[in-house]
């Protein structure tokens, strides 16, 4: 199999997302990918009103009760969108934009690798939009999943990594909800892009 760096990601050939609106982008500027029925986003914007989140979820139906939510809180630092985020962050994002990415118990893909967030060639071009020495923080409940991204980030990103399991008590969204009520271990990955960190798509831009 290729290894992640030379199936290149070819930003250039993803349409734009459908009913796409331009972002105002805020100077402390915040991604959520896969954010489910909100949770995490409405708690996050809710606690801290100085900082703005983008909030994406793909699924319809979980969308829409985010969306339904989210509307009733009134949040003016929330932004909920209803995309795949591939191209959407192809689209909507400059580099060097974002004060943080959370991805949190995204889908594991069991059956395919490739479809795992560290192992797609888009992964490059996300950190391409993070700014230097800021985090994304990917956390799952499934340990394979866990030490594949550390072992990836360690081959592949070279991002620096602080790994750590989720506390007990932590209720951030209803994935974390549901595995720790079940007793499972749930593994959070924090990825810290260095200062003088280089991509190839630290030029490339459609804003
Ligand atoms: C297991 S759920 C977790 C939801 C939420 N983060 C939580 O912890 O409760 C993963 C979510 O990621 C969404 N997702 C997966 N790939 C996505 C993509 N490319 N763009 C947007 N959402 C995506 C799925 O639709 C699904 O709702």
């Amino acid at each position: 199999m290729n290894t992640t760096k030379e199936r290149k990601f070819k930003p250039g050939k993803l349409f734009e997302p459908r009913d796409f609106k331009r972002p105002i982008i805020q100077q402390e500027q915040y991604l959520e990918i896969g954010a489910g029925k909100g949770m995490h986003a409405m708690q996050f914007a809710q606690a801290n009103p100085d900082k703005h989140l983008i909030a994406i979820e793909r699924t319809r139906a979980k969308f829409d009760v985010f969306a339904e939510r989210a509307e009733d809180l009134s949040l003016n630092n929330l932004q909920a969108v209803h995309a795949d985020a591939i191209p959407w962050v192809v689209h909507a994002l400059p580099p060097q934009s974002l004060s943080g990415v959370f991805l949190l118990y995204p889908n594991p893909e069991p059956k395919n690798a490739s479809q795992r967030w560290l192992n797609m060639p888009f992964f490059e071009f996300l950190i391409s939009r993070m700014k230097p020495n800021v985090s994304l923080l990917l956390v799952t409940n499934i340990e394979e999943y866990f030490k594949e991204a550390i072992e990836v980030n360690g081959q592949t990103w070279k991002l620096e990594a602080e790994a750590s399991e989720v506390p007990r008590d932590s209720a951030r969204t209803h994935f974390e909800i549901k595995y720790l009520a079940r007793g499972e271990t749930c593994y959070q990955l924090k990825l810290t892009k260095p200062q003088h960190y280089k991509t190839d798509f630290d030029e490339w831009s459609l804003i």
